[in-house]
């Protein structure tokens, strides 16, 4: 893929979620120069995983993505599935001025003291009241992707009870009920929806209830003659490991979020008390399992996401949790703590950081180094 920028700003593209060769991963001084306006740079990769992922700016991102500036990746599986249909939907919201176009006030002091920039127009695909028409007896797979700089959402799909079959573009070990489920932004949802046969003429209507104001997201609308529902196993990981014993594993690396007075927008977000540009590196040695530990000291919202690898929530505040499924990227909740255990496999310098745009922008970013195994024998 060349990128050609002809944006008025330098610009990279990261490929979030998607297992790349460190030099394809489009972080602007750690794996690739930014590449100038005028300029072009062309990534090479293979893609080691079929899945729903996304690609994004990750120069001046807080701007570049609020202003649409993203794409939706997916990696087709080896053989297709016999879904009736395969649609996706971009979750995205705008803070839109008073003549209606895009605030271009950007990682403001009101964001950086809360959750980041939330829009007050939320769509789906770009469209504010999106309706997705299908036949009922339909079954469909439905990407969810969150590219919100900060918004979170918790969709609810009242009677059509989706099954989750994949979170950030990989399976889970079984599918799912959706509930407890949430975006946080970079966050995917991969769900398996069966539309009631008898359900012509019928319009369920998706709610979201992240915040104690709900409102639908969109519809989708059963329409037309019913359509016999293919009948096949959803696809499934059964290789999720369950690491039962993590629990009573010692804690590898903390990492404590918080935020401090200074930096150029006032308020500087920080790991570990540190700042991006401050950052101590964590080095991780490839293909040994390790118990990350994200403390939230702050009262805000933090997906923290983690470049190239993919992990398993272990705990949360010290409660061992079972969850069949990997991530790239976790919500911690005010005050909040979460453990990990990830093998990381990919060898390079990786980003870790918070996924609300404008508290990455503002310092919550670190890398992690990961060597290759000391012992050549292991994978
Ligand atoms: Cu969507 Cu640095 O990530
Ligand atoms: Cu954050």
């Amino acid at each position: 893929m060349r990128l050609q920028n002809d944006l008025p700003q330098p610009t990279t593209i990261h490929w979030h979620g998607v297992r790349v060769l460190n030099a394809m991963d489009g972080v602007p001084g750690v794996t690739q120069d930014p590449i100038p306006p005028g300029g072009s740079f062309t990534y090479r990769f293979v893609p080691k995983d079929a899945g729903t992922f996304w690609f994004h700016p990750h120069v001046r991102s807080a701007e570049q993505v609020e202003r649409g500036l993203y794409g939706v990746l997916i990696v087709d599986d080896a053989e297709t599935l016999p879904y009736s249909r395969d649609e996706v939907w971009v979750l995205d919201d705008w803070r839109l001025g008073s003549d209606g176009q895009v605030d271009p006030r950007f990682v403001t002091r009101h964001d950086l003291a809360h959750d980041g920039r939330w829009g007050q127009m939320v769509t789906v695909n770009g469209d504010a009241a999106q309706q997705l028409v299908v036949r009922p007896g339909e079954r469909i797979r439905l990407r969810l992707v969150n590219t919100s700089n900060g918004r979170v959402y918790r969709p609810d799909f009242g009677s059509l009870e989706p099954r989750v079959i994949a979170v950030d573009g990989m399976y889970t070990a079984r599918p799912l009920p959706i509930d407890g489920f949430e975006l946080a932004p970079g966050n995917r949802l991969d769900l398996d929806i069966a539309i009631p046969a008898d359900g012509a003429g019928r319009s369920y209507a998706i709610i979201d209830r992240f915040t104690r104001r709900p409102f639908t997201l969109a519809t989708i609308r059963a329409d037309g003659e019913p359509v016999s529902t293919p009948t096949f196993e959803a696809p499934s990981n059964p290789n999720v490991p369950g690491w039962d014993g993590a629990i009573e594993r010692p804690v590898d690396v903390t990492y404590v979020l918080n935020a401090q007075r200074g930096g150029e927008h006032g308020i500087q977000w920080t790991i570990n008390e540190r700042p991006w540009g401050e950052h101590e590196v964590t080095e991780l040695e490839g293909g040994r399992w390790v118990r990350v530990r994200f403390q939230n000291d702050s009262a805000r919202l933090h997906p923290m996401h983690i470049h190239g690898q993919f992990f398993k929530v272990i705990a949360r505040n010290g409660q061992p949790v079972d969850a069949p499924y990997f991530r790239d990227t976790v919500l911690l909740r005010g005050r909040e703590t979460i453990d990990v255990g990830m093998v990381p496999i990919d060898w390079g310098r990786w980003m870790m950081h918070c996924h609300i745009l404008e508290h990455a922008e503002s310092g919550m970013m670190t890398e992690v180094e990961v060597a290759p195994p000391r012992d050549p024998e292991t994978p």
